[in-house]
């Protein structure tokens, strides 16, 4: 009888939790058209999967009215789950909750989960909407902070990390997504920003609204902190499951294999590169003719589009690819550009997910803006982490391999493990035109028709230079390769590259330029 009512006791005390911030508060979440935090876990997860903790944790702050106060699970709901399966750890603030503030117990429920997500070595979703720091509760909020930013390092590299935005992340609060490995982002939902509008606008005078200031688009876009935009908060869940799907859960597994498709994309690889090498094309068309089911998962697809990085699966294995992007400024490397490729390298290198490697660009992009915003500093990024990595490394040369481009798309220099270049490759110092004015500049002058003298030095240069040859017959390039062989080849090098075991001089860590 006694055990009867305590269970009764313990479903109200439950249902109470589950309530979160109350009626009022629920509805004004619904009206900003946000989900509930509970419905997102629910929605996101497998059904009847979600394991939660620590439900009945209480705030310990005395101060400024919040003696006694009541706050559902302190404004966290954390605990497990699995997706599509595979477990997972997870939180999600609740803003219906004093606004998903968060206070020193609110963050210890944050810190337990992912500390139990790396020693177990599950990947770690944390789901933020929330004011910030519980302005009540002072230095313990900060410290709350603090140990979350030191938890994100330590996990980096053993387990994936994972932040969606669906609501506010203000202050330092943007700190611990910025530590992660992939931040999602809704439109008209998430807001992210250090400084927000009223403080701009009290100091600078500048009057901005918190979409334009720090907006989903914003940070798709233009900052390049979110690695994924969504419309909706489904389409956000979604993309977060494929994701799950195609990467490892931590750095002691591989990512799940599945059963090999075929590429089912309706160009044939041989027809996507135009027939004059000033065309631009699409080199996701090349990716979605390579990898099975023509399935492709791309990350940061509206920041720096001159560069593509995603993953997809060959012959049921995740592997990860960087791809010059024609279509935008003709495929050129810029800091956005080294940013982007050289962090998705290291999360491939950290993870073990091969990296493939597509290459066909004119080099880095020249100008004062670029000099002035470090393209010294941030280029170096990207041969940092090519030579850095271990995993398998193959490159396929498409099109243009130019100067100092040519070495910081994975070249045989930096490690590459195996080199091919489609006949259409040309692998030199730097475009024709510009080469042939140079070396013949004097040749030109004195020509009596300059434009036909050009012409034909250029096509001398092209000729000696602009090919697969030269690179090739200095053992550079191990395979001159028709684009229909591409698939086969890079099968053939994932497989001989199983027990790839490569040396690296013992240190606590290198100093790559951030
Ligand atoms: C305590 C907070 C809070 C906070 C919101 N609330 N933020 N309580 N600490 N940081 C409470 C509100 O008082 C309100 O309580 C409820 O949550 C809902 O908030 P509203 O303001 O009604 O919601 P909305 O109009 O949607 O505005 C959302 C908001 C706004 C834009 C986030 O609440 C806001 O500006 N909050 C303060 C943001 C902030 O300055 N945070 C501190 C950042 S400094 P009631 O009881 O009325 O329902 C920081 C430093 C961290 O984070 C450094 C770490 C390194």
């Amino acid at each position: 009888m006694t055990l009867k009512k305590n269970i009764l006791a313990l479903r109200q005390k439950k249902a109470i939790v589950e309530k979160g911030g109350g009626e009022k508060a629920i509805q004004k979440q619904m009206a900003m058209g946000k989900m509930t935090a509970r419905d997102r876990i629910l929605a996101l997860l497998d059904a009847g999967s979600f394991h939660e903790y620590d439900m009945f944790v209480e705030h310990e702050e005395r101060n400024f009215g919040m003696e006694g106060k009541e706050l559902a699970g302190d404004g966290v709901i954390t605990g497990t789950g699995t997706i599509s399966g595979a477990p997972v750890c997870i939180y999600a603030q609740d803003f219906t909750v004093m606004g998903g503030s968060l206070g020193l117990k609110h963050a210890r429920k944050i810190t337990k989960i992912m500390d139990h997500a790396l020693r177990m070595k599950m990947p770690c979703i944390g789901i933020n909407d929330s004011g910030g720091a519980r302005i009540q509760e002072g230095i313990g909020a900060l410290a709350g902070y603090g140990e979350i930013f030191y938890r994100n390092t330590l996990a980096s590299g053993v387990i994936p990390q994972i932040s969606v935005i669906l609501g506010p992340c203000a202050g330092g609060a943007v700190y611990s997504p910025a530590l992660t490995d992939f931040v999602f982002v809704v439109e008209n939902i998430s807001k992210m920003f250090i400084t927000g509008p009223n403080v701009i606008e009290t100091v600078l005078g500048e009057k901005i609204s918190q979409e334009d200031l720090g907006g989903a688009r914003v940070h798709a876009e233009i900052t390049g902190n979110a690695h994924f935009y969504a419309q909706s908060e489904l389409e956000c869940f979604q993309q977060i499951k494929d994701l799950i799907d195609m990467i490892p859960h931590s750095n002691q597994v591989k990512a799940k294999r599945i059963t090999p498709k075929k590429p089912k994309f309706s160009k044939k690889i041989d027809d996507i590169i135009p027939a004059d090498p000033k065309q631009p094309y699409d080199v996701r068309d090349v990716i979605l003719a390579l990898v099975d089911d023509s399935k492709f998962l791309e990350v940061h697809e509206l920041w720096a589009a001159n560069i593509v990085i995603g993953f997809g699966r060959l012959s049921g294995e995740t592997v990860g690819f960087v791809a010059n992007q024609p279509l935008y400024l003709a495929g050129v490397l810029d800091c956005d550009a080294s940013d982007k490729a050289a962090r998705f390298i290291r999360f491939c290198d950290a993870f073990n997910i091969p990296i493939i490697t597509l290459e066909d660009m004119p080099g880095y992009l020249p100008g004062v803006d670029q000099e002035h915003a470090g393209v010294i500093r941030h280029g170096a990024k990207m041969l940092y982490a090519y030579s850095e990595a271990t995993v398998p490394k193959i490159t396929v040369i498409l099109r243009k391999a130019y100067g100092g481009g040519y070495i910081a798309m994975n070249s045989r220099h930096l490690g590459a493990d195996f080199m091919m270049a489609w006949p259409s490759a040309e692998i030199a110092v730097m475009g024709p035109e510009g080469a042939a004015n140079i070396i013949f500049r004097k040749e030109i002058m004195e020509a009596e028709d300059e434009d036909a003298m050009r012409q034909q030095k250029v096509k001398e240069y092209v000729e000696k230079f602009a090919n697969p040859f030269v690179a090739a017959s200095k053992g550079y390039i191990d395979a001159v390769i028709e684009p229909s062989e591409t698939l086969d080849m890079l099968l053939h090098a994932l497989e001989v590259s199983q027990n790839k075991d490569d040396y690296r001089p013992a240190k606590k860590h290198g100093i790559p330029p951030f």
